[in-house]
C-alpha cells in the first residue's frame, strides 16, 4: 500500500500497483535497472514527500538505449517490414490505450507534477490521446514530389525519409503531453526514439512505455531513460548515433544543446520559453478579457511556455482590468492536485522552482513594483508543499527583471499603455517570441496587429488554444522549428532528391 494524505482522492488500483513496483529503464522492450544501480526520488510537490524511486540512467544506459534504437531502426521490422498502414494502426492502438488508462495517467501526472487531477484527466491526457490519433493518420500520407527539373532527359523526384534515432528531452510542466507532442510525429515519420523525461516527473513516461509494450510495438522503437538532464540528457545530445534531438525546456539548456551538438551536427529542434505579451485594448469585451487574461497567466500555475506574463492594458481601462483580475486571483482555490475537493491550481513543481519564483517576486518589490494580489508563499496546511499565491504586479517598467525574464510561475506584470503603436513596439521588444495575444473588437486593428506581432502563435480574444493540427513554436530565442501539424512531420524527416537519367536526350 502506498500511503497518501487522507484528503486525497482514492488511488486507482493500477496506480497503487504501479507505484509499489520498481521503476526501471525501458530499453529494447525490457525493464532493466540502471547499470550503476542508482535511483533518484520523485516527490509529490503538494507535500514534499517521497512518491517513488526511479532508475537513474547515465551515459552507459543511454548508450544501451541508443544501440537498441539504432538496431530497431536499421534492421528491425518497424522500418523494414511494417507497412505505413501497420504503423498507423499501432499508433492508433496506443491512443486507445491512453484513453483506456486515462485515470491512471491522470493520477500519475497529478501526483508527480502537483496539478489538479481534473486538469490532467480533462486536458493533458485527452490532448495526448488526440495527438497520437492525429499523427496516426500521417504514415500513409507522407509524400514526396515529382519535380519539373529543366535538366535535359532527367527525371527527378523527392522522398521524405525518417531521420533515424531521435533523442527526445521533455520538461515537467505537462509531463505526458509534452512527450506526446514529440513522440507522435517522430513515430509517424518512422523514427526510433529514446525519451528522457524530466527528473521531476518521470512516472507517466514509464507508464506510457508499458502501453507501448501492450500495443505491440517492436522492441527498440520506443525506449525511456529517466535521469538527470546534465547526465542522461547531455549523453543523448552528445551521442554520435543519435541523429536528432527534440528538446523542450529552458533557454540556458538549449544553448548548451546547440553547443554540444556542434561536433555531430545532429538535427535539433527547440521549443523554449517565452515572456508572452497580452494586450487589452479599451474597446475589448472587458469581462471576457479579464477572465481570459487571468487564466492566460495563471493557467497551469504560470508554468507554461506560453504564459501571458506581460500584460499591457490601455490606460482608460487599466484600473478596471487589474482590479477585476486581482479579485479573481484572490479567489483562486489553490491546493493539492489530488485533493478530493478539487482545487483550481496546485503547487509549483519543486523547491527549486518555488525559490526561483519567490526570487523574482522579491526582485519585483526591490525594483519598486507593487503586488496588488498575492506575492507570498502559502503557509498553514500548505506549508509543506510548494504553493505560491497567484500574484499580480503593478508599478512595473519594461526594463525590470520581472518584466523581461521568464518566471514560469503564477506572476504577471500589468503595465498601462497609451498609444497602440507604442504598445506594439514594447510587446515586440523581447528576446522571446513564442506567443502573443490581444483583446479588441476592432477587426482592422486585429488583423494589423496579428501581422505585426513577432511570435509563433497569436491569440485574438482568447488565449492558450493549441491543436495537434496547428503548428506551434517560437520566433527569436523561443526556439527552432515548429511542432504539431504537418510542420512536425517535416521536423522528423529528411528529404531526399532522386535523379534518373531517362536516356531520352
Ligand atoms: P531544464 O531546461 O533544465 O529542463 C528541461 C529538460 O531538459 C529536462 O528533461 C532536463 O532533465 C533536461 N536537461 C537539463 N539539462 C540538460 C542538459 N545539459 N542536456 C540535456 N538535457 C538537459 O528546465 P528546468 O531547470 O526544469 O526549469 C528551469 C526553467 O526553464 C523554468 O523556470 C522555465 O523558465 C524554463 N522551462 C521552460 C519550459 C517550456 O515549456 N518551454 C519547460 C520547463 C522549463
Ligand atoms: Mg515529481
Amino acid at each position: 500500500m502506498v500511503a497518501m494524505p487522507s484528503e486525497y482522492l482514492a488511488l486507482d488500483p493500477e496506480v497503487e500497483r504501479f507505484l509499489s513496483n520498481e521503476h526501471n529503464l525501458y530499453i529494447n522492450g525490457e525493464w532493466i535497472p540502471a547499470q550503476s544501480g542508482k535511483t533518484f526520488t520523485t516527490l509529490d510537490p503538494s507535500t514534499g514527500s517521497h512518491l517513488a524511486d526511479v532508475a537513474e540512467g547515465d551515459q552507459v544506459d543511454v548508450d544501451c538505449a541508443v544501440t537498441a534504437a539504432r538496431k530497431a531502426f536499421d534492421a528491425g521490422p518497424w522500418r523494414n517490414k511494417l507497412t505505413a498502414a501497420e504503423r498507423s494502426k499501432l499508433i492508433w492502438r496506443l491512443a486507445d490505450l491512453i484513453e483506456e488508462r486515462a485515470e491512471v495517467l491522470a493520477q500519475l501526472d497529478s501526483l508527480d507534477n502537483g496539478k489538479p487531477f481534473t486538469t490532467t484527466r480533462d486536458v493533458d491526457v485527452p490532448y495526448s490521446a488526440e495527438h497520437f490519433r492525429y499523427y496516426a493518420g500521417w504514415p500513409t500520407k507522407i509524400e514526396g514530389a515529382t519535380v519539373p527539373v529543366s535538366a535535359p532527359g532527367m527525371f527527378n523526384y523527392t522522398v521524405r525519409e525518417p531521420i533515424g534515432v531521435c533523442g527526445l528531452i521533455v520538461p515537467w510542466n505537462y509531463p505526458l503531453l509534452m512527450a506526446a507532442w514529440k513522440i507522435a510525429p517522430a513515430l509517424a515519420a518512422g523514427n526510433c526514439i529514446i525519451l528522457k523525461p524530466a527528473e521531476q516527473t518521470p512516472l507517466s513516461a514509464l507508464y506510457l512505455a508499458q502501453l507501448f509494450e501492450e500495443a505491440g510495438f517492436p522492441p527498440g522503437v520506443f525506449n525511456v531513460v529517466p535521469g538527470f538532464g546534465e547526465i542522461a540528457g547531455a549523453a543523448l545530445v552528445e551521442h554520435p548515433c543519435v541523429d536528432k534531438v527534440g528538446f523542450t525546456g529552458s533557454v540556458e539548456v538549449a544553448r548548451q544543446i546547440v553547443r554540444s551538438s556542434a561536433d555531430t551536427l545532429k538535427r535539433i529542434s527547440l521549443e523554449l520559453g517565452g515572456k508572452s505579451p497580452n494586450i487589452v485594448f479599451a474597446d475589448a469585451d472587458l469581462d471576457n478579457a479579464i477572465v481570459g487574461a487571468t487564466w492566460a497567466v495563471f493557467g497551469n500555475n504560470g508554468q507554461s511556455c506560453t504564459a501571458g506574463s506581460r500584460l499591457y492594458v490601455e490606460r482608460p481601462v487599466f484600473d478596471r482590468v487589474v482590479e477585476g483580475m486581482a479579485d479573481q486571483a484572490r479567489k483562486i482555490d489553490v491546493g493539492p492536485g489530488m485533493r478530493i475537493n478539487q482545487p483550481q491550481l496546485g503547487p509549483v513543481v519543486s523547491q527549486e522552482q518555488l525559490d526561483r519564483i519567490m526570487g523574482y517576486v522579491r526582485s519585483g518589490i526591490n525594483d519598486g513594483g507593487t503586488a496588488v494580489a498575492g506575492g507570498q508563499r502559502m503557509g498553514g496546511d500548505l506549508s509543506a508543499g510548494y504553493f505560491v499565491e497567484p500574484t499580480i504586479f503593478v508599478d512595473i517598467s519594461d526594463e525590470m527583471r520581472i518584466a523581461k525574464e521568464e518566471i514560469f510561475g503564477p506572476v504577471v506584470c500589468a503595465m498601462p499603455f497609451d498609444d497602440p503603436n507604442d504598445v506594439l513596439e514594447r510587446a515586440n521588444r523581447s528576446e522571446y517570441g513564442l506567443a502573443a495575444g490581444f483583446w479588441t473588437q476592432d477587426l482592422q486593428k486585429a488583423h494589423r496587429l496579428a501581422g505585426a506581432l513577432q511570435a509563433g502563435t497569436v491569440w485574438i480574444n482568447t488565449w492558450g488554444c493549441t491543436d495537434a493540427a496547428s503548428p506551434f513554436g517560437g520566433y527569436k530565442q523561443s526556439g527552432h522549428g515548429r511542432e504539431m501539424g504537418k510542420e512536425a512531420i517535416d521536423l522528423y524527416t529528411e528529404v531526399k532528391s532522386i535523379w534518373i537519367d531517362t536516356g531520352t536526350r
